[in-house]
């Protein structure tokens, strides 16, 4: 085998297994992991559409809650939550326009709302306080004032 050969087959083979060394950190380490839950929505029908008829907290018989966020330009419909500490949450969040972002600051909940799909993502705040929801979705004009709070007592 030709040397140059043999020098771009260990930079090849080195950069698969840097790249699945990162990944597996990422994944078992830091419990990186894709979005779950991705189910078809009509934008336009969002407000009649259940969850998203009744924005806001809703505990279930079973002791766990859920959340129904409406994003559309520019915030978030409820705008203001209150959910308990160490309780499993699961958030789901629809556009009712264009694609935003629904990102819980300090947290690794950072969901891209694209317009069409209701999207579902778990979540168990394990420190009380104020959390700040921010759109990181370039979405128009205003789209840096749009956020909403989330208070864990
Ligand atoms: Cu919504 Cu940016």
């Amino acid at each position: 085998m030709h040397k140059l050969e043999k020098i771009w087959l260990f930079i090849g083979t080195g950069a698969l297994v840097v790249f699945l060394t990162i990944l597996g950190v990422s994944a078992f380490r830091f419990g990186t992991e894709p979005a779950t839950g991705h189910k078809p929505i009509d934008p336009t029908k969002i407000t009649e559409t259940p969850p998203f008829d009744n924005p806001g907290v809703e505990k279930l018989p079973d002791g766990s809650y859920q959340v129904h966020v409406i994003a559309r330009a520019f915030s978030y419909e409820p705008n203001k939550i209150q959910v308990p500490a160490g309780e499993k949450i699961t958030f789901h969040v629809a556009s009712a326009d264009v694609t935003h972002s629904f990102t819980i600051v300090d947290t690794r909940v950072n969901l891209e709302v694209v317009p069409g799909t209701m999207i579902e993502k778990e979540y168990t705040f394990k420190k009380k306080g104020k959390y700040l929801v921010i759109c990181n979705e370039y979405c128009g004009g205003a789209h840096q004032i749009m956020s909403m709070e989330i208070e864990v007592v």
